[in-house]
């Protein structure tokens, strides 16, 4: 794909695919593959684009053209638009400050913004910076319940109130590149190396001047000598839960008391299992193909779930959404709102807030121009009677 983009002017900019190819020649190799490599052969990645493109738009035609109602109510505010910047770890690895670029993008268009338990910012230093942040926060369990409440406690200083636990990342995805990039920990292959010295403006972006950076929630659980990139993957390999089950979560239901939603759920039997716990949503997730290798796309899952929840609880999707008529698609089948994950860290490795922000506005843009053709005046209207798959001449319902 050829781009037309000069220094910043990010008008020239016209899709998230666009973005994507941008951050590929911006980023290193191996900062290119952490950010939009997947499991094993990618079967997951690669499915969760197809079951958005395998489902088609049954639009309706004379509908006259109006500015299409795309606000929505989600777990008390309201949106301007029903989506919202999902949990990604180690962004730090794009742009030096790409946690709080993503905040202030978010911000600045009413969004919430949802930091990684393994973000390089911490919550605090998001709050004093975006103080009007819409903050959630994501918690990978931890098996020190001392750290686990500590983290907790901070994130309702912070301000957040709403809670999603992450349950599919126990172990690791296979992601092989990781395995080829790096000799050992945090110390890349000499082709790497030599890889990362042709990409000076990246050099200045993120390791300029005191190398990567740390996990900044995780600063204060580690001795001093020690807070440093190196020091918290070693902790957060340590201390991440391997043993969650649902009775962790009960506990967490009882310890949290804002909202608190399940991310990384793909069956419909554990939706109704997070309800019978009093959860206020679910994140129907695969992690963006990037741990289960063979999972259902998100989109496959939705459609089985959404039957399930039916307004019970907040239903949200990732995994996958890169045009304004995924967001469409996944109301269209059930979803309250959808998580952007690799659509706005592309931009901000590109261009920090405004790439981030120009990926919002993008999905924005396309998303009310999508509803404006279906003829579709108001996302309240969406249902699985706007869709319709072709091949399996099927339409979808309820
Ligand atoms: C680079 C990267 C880091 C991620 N880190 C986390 C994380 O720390 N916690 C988490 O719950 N999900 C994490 N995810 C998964 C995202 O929250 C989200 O599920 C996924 O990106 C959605 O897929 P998509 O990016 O293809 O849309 C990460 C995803 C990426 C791409």
């Amino acid at each position: 794909m050829r781009s037309f983009f000069r220094g910043r002017d990010l008008s020239r900019v016209h899709s998230i695919a666009e973005l994507a190819e941008l951050a590929r020649h911006r980023l290193p190799h191996f900062a290119w593959e952490y950010l939009s490599g997947g499991a094993e052969d990618e079967l997951t990645l690669a499915r969760n684009r197809a079951s958005f493109s395998e489902v088609h738009l049954h639009s309706r035609t004379l509908v006259p053209c109006h500015p299409p109602v795309t606000q929505r109510r989600l777990l008390g505010r309201e949106l301007a638009v029903p989506m919202l910047i999902g949990p990604t770890g180690y962004n730090g690895m794009l742009h030096r400050d790409a946690d709080l670029h993503l905040a202030r993008a978010a911000t600045a268009r009413g969004l919430p913004f949802c930091l990684s338990t393994v973000s390089n910012v911490s919550m605090e230093a998001i709050k004093a910076q975006v103080p009007d942040v819409n903050l959630w926060f994501q918690l990978y369990a931890m098996r020190d319940p001392e750290i686990q409440a500590s983290l907790l406690s901070r994130a309702q200083q912070a301000g957040v109130d709403t809670l999603l636990l992450t349950s599919d990342a126990m172990v690791l995805g296979n992601r092989e590149w990781d395995r080829r990039n790096f000799v050992r920990p945090r110390e890349l292959s000499l082709g790497n190396k030599l890889d990362v010295l042709r990409h000076p403006r990246w050099l200045r972006q993120v390791m300029w001047p005191n190398g990567l950076p740390s996990m900044g929630n995780l600063e204060p659980f580690l001795p001093p000598a020690e807070r440093n990139a190196l020091g918290s993957m070693k902790f957060i390999g340590e201390q991440m839960d391997t043993l969650l089950d649902w009775s962790m979560l009960a506990r967490l239901r009882d310890q949290w008391s804002g909202r608190l939603l399940l991310k990384g759920v793909l069956h419909p039997a554990d939706a109704e299992k997070a309800m019978a716990l009093g959860l206020d949503g679910l994140v129907v997730s695969n992690h963006g193909g990037r741990q289960l290798e063979g999972a259902l796309g998100s989109l496959d899952a939705l459609r089985l779930i959404a039957p399930v929840v039916r307004g019970k609880m907040a239903l949200l999707l990732d995994s996958g959404i890169r045009r304004g008529s995924d967001i469409a698609k996944a109301l269209a089948l059930g979803a309250d709102a959808v998580l952007l994950g690799r659509a706005t860290l592309y931009g901000v490795a590109v261009a920090a807030e405004q790439g981030a922000g120009r990926a919002l506005d993008l999905l924005h843009e396309e998303f009310v121009r999508t509803l404006n053709l279906m003829g579709c005046a108001d996302i309240a209207d969406l249902s699985p009677d706007w869709l319709a798959d072709v091949h399996a001449h099927s339409i979808y319902r309820g």
